[in-house]
């Protein structure tokens, strides 16, 4: 017997938290009755079904790295009928992004059915590193430099860096790129730390995650992770 929204996670339907949301709504079924326990437990023989439609249990996993355009939502759907990230996918497999990068972000995305794996990825003790590249609205002194550097605070905690430098530097125009590479998959995390330093970002982009790399995708390009890279994921994260 294994938790309900555990099952549903496990046959590619969505990840386990969202899963717990749908718990919580009532929309799901077990063997025809409306579960409200995020608790309750099932067995291989149980019919789930979610929104009235019966999980099919044979639903193979799908993992892919995608290079993500500018003015792209990461998300499944949109209400306002901006594109996402999964209509850039040519799969039947109801695929979700792994956390997210903003609308105006590009650079590199997971994409899944495989809710055990996303979790994996996405669990707050995780530490895949993330490297971004970044134009910044003003040019760093190095006190800044420093400060990012020993690890700025946002939202009451340290954004711990693993690596920075200053890859581009105008004075004429009074901007900064750089390339810097964290740990944590917090929402608009790297926006948030320059801000704290009163620096926009102009410009952002997600170059790799951990040892996988964007520079063999163009822009809107997608590929499969192999099975090494896959089982590489899941080895880091359960470090
Ligand atoms: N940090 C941000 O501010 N935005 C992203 O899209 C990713 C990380």
């Amino acid at each position: 017997m294994e938790r309900l929204q555990k099952v549903i996670a496990a046959y590619g339907y969505t990840s386990r938290r969202k899963a717990e949301d749908l718990i919580k709504k009532q929309k799901v079924m077990v063997n025809g009755k409306i579960v409200t326990e995020l608790g309750s437990k099932v067995s291989e023989h149980d019919v789930i079904s979610i929104d009235g439609v019966i999980i099919n249990k044979d639903v193979k996993h799908e993992y892919y790295m995608l290079n993500k355009p500018r003015s792209v939502i990461s998300s499944v759907t949109d209400e306002s009928g901006r594109i996402t990230v999964v209509d850039l996918v040519d799969t039947e497999a109801r695929i979700y992004p792994i956390g997210r990068l903003d609308y105006d972000t590009t650079g590199l995305i997971l994409l899944t059915n495989d809710g055990d794996f996303a979790n994996a990825m996405m669990h707050p003790r995780m530490e895949i590193e993330k490297t971004y590249i970044a134009k910044l609205d003003k040019v760093l002194s190095k006190e800044e430099i420093l400060a990012i550097k020993k690890g700025i605070t946002v939202d009451k905690r340290i954004v711990e860096v693993r690596r920075f430098k200053v890859k581009k530097r105008d004075l004429d125009k009074n901007t900064d790129i750089v390339e810097i590479t964290i740990v944590e998959g917090r929402n608009h995390i790297i926006k948030k730390l320059f801000k704290e330093l009163g620096v926009n970002v102009l410009k952002l982009s997600r170059i790799a995650y951990g040892f996988l790399d964007v520079k063999n995708l163009k822009s809107g390009e997608y590929r499969k992770l192999t099975i090494k890279e896959i089982k590489k994921l899941y080895a880091l994260a359960k470090k």
